[in-house]
């Protein structure tokens, strides 16, 4: 009897000794807290900075971050419509949505992308890589035909992204990365306000047409478009009500420094509303959502898993949309 007890002690303080040290070892290493959502971490007050473009090698490799680099902020000139390499897109650029090519807080910069993927995402319902993830968004945002992933376009491309997240640990994403979410309006978002706000705050560079200005050289834009023919289709991420209000929000207008003008919450959301009522190119969604659970909430087009309309979730208001996706998952 005493034998055993005092093996099950040792046993039990085997026990207790490797869960202590297990415990330790997870709290002194919480930079590297699993997450089981890759991608949606933050890690808390870890800002991000963008390594400086000078200590990019002078190597082949070095040329090749360079070129994407060139190719994020100069996209028209090598792939637009009058593009050098190739005319497969509308003219804008990258750097147009993800601006200091890609390195601005709250601006849509890259800092997560190499960390988190290749990912999971619903809008494919598969395992996206780089590639696949930058060939969405010239399919979408800039309304074109996807590149090759083995040509050297798509080499720099990628080249550039990964040099610029090689400093952010596996399934970290950084604070300020992406499109900051706004909280809701209690209301829907209101195109005919937002008018007011894009005459008022927008028009003077996008144009009354919404069309922005090319340049002198008419390859490039100095504003970019906002709608129409030239500007992102129905399936890119800014068509979305929520990114786009976040991406304005933070980033527009233009010229104000440091975004020491910004919208309010409410001007970001109605101008939202206005811009994305307006004509664009259209996209086939028939293959995007497989699992019709995953659609963001802001997913204007049907078919939905709830009730809510399609004007609804267009528009909002969307509270009352999220709390249903709430208590169904619960459920
Ligand atoms: C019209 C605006 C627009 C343009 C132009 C654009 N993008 Fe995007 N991009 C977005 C939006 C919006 C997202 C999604 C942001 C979100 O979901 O929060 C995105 C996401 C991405 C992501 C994933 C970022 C992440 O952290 O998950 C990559 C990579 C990317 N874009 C690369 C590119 C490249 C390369 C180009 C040019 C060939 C480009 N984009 C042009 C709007 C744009
Ligand atoms: C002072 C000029 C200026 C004003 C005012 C301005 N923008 Fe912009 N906007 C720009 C420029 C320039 C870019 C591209 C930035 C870059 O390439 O670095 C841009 C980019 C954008 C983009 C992403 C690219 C695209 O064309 O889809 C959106 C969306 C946008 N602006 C919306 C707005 C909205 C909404 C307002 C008003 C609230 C506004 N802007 C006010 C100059 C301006």
């Amino acid at each position: 009897m005493q034998i055993i007890n005092s093996r099950r002690l040792l046993f039990l303080v085997t026990v207790s000794a490797v869960l202590i040290v297990v415990v330790l070892a997870a709290t002194v290493n919480k930079y590297h807290t699993v997450n089981k959502d890759p991608g949606l971490s933050f890690t808390e007050g870890f800002l991000w900075e963008a390594p400086d473009t000078s200590r990019i090698p002078l190597t082949d490799d070095g040329m090749l971050i360079r070129y994407g680099r060139d190719l994020i902020a100069n996209t028209s000139y090598y792939l637009g419509p009058k593009g050098r390499v190739a005319a497969i897109t509308n003219g804008m650029n990258c750097q147009n949505c993800h601006l200091d090519a890609g390195t601005r807080s709250w601006a849509n910069n890259y800092s997560a992308v190499f960390s988190t993927y290749p990912r999971f995402r619903e809008r494919s319902g598969t395992v996206e890589n780089i590639y696949k993830r930058v060939n969405d968004c010239i399919d979408r945002s800039l309304n074109g035909h996807p590149i090759d992933t083995m040509g050297r376009e798509m080499q720099a491309i990628s080249a550039y992204i990964i040099w610029l997240g090689q400093k952010v640990p596996r399934n970290i994403k950084p604070l300020a990365a992406g499109i900051r979410d706004l909280a809701f309006l209690d209301r829907s978002a209101d195109p005919i306000r937002g008018q007011a706000v894009y005459v008022q705050k927008c028009q003077r560079c996008h144009g009354d047409d919404g069309q922005g200005l090319l340049n002198p050289d008419s390859i490039s834009y100095q504003y970019p478009p906002l709608w129409g023919k030239n500007s992102y289709n129905t399936g890119a991420g800014l068509f979305r009500m929520s990114r786009f209000a976040g991406y304005v929000r933070d980033n527009m207008p233009f010229d104000a420094p440091n975004n020491s003008a910004p919208l309010t919450d409410e001007q970001a959301w109605d101008v939202a509303a206005f811009v994305n009522s307006q004509p664009r190119s259209t996209k086939d969604y028939s293959k995007d959502y497989p699992n019709i659970a995953g659609k963001p909430i802001d997913h204007p087009v049907g078919p939905f898993k709830d009730n809510f309309s399609a004007e609804q979730h267009k528009y909002g208001p969307f509270d009352p949309i999220r709390l249903a996706k709430e208590k169904n998952k619960t459920k």
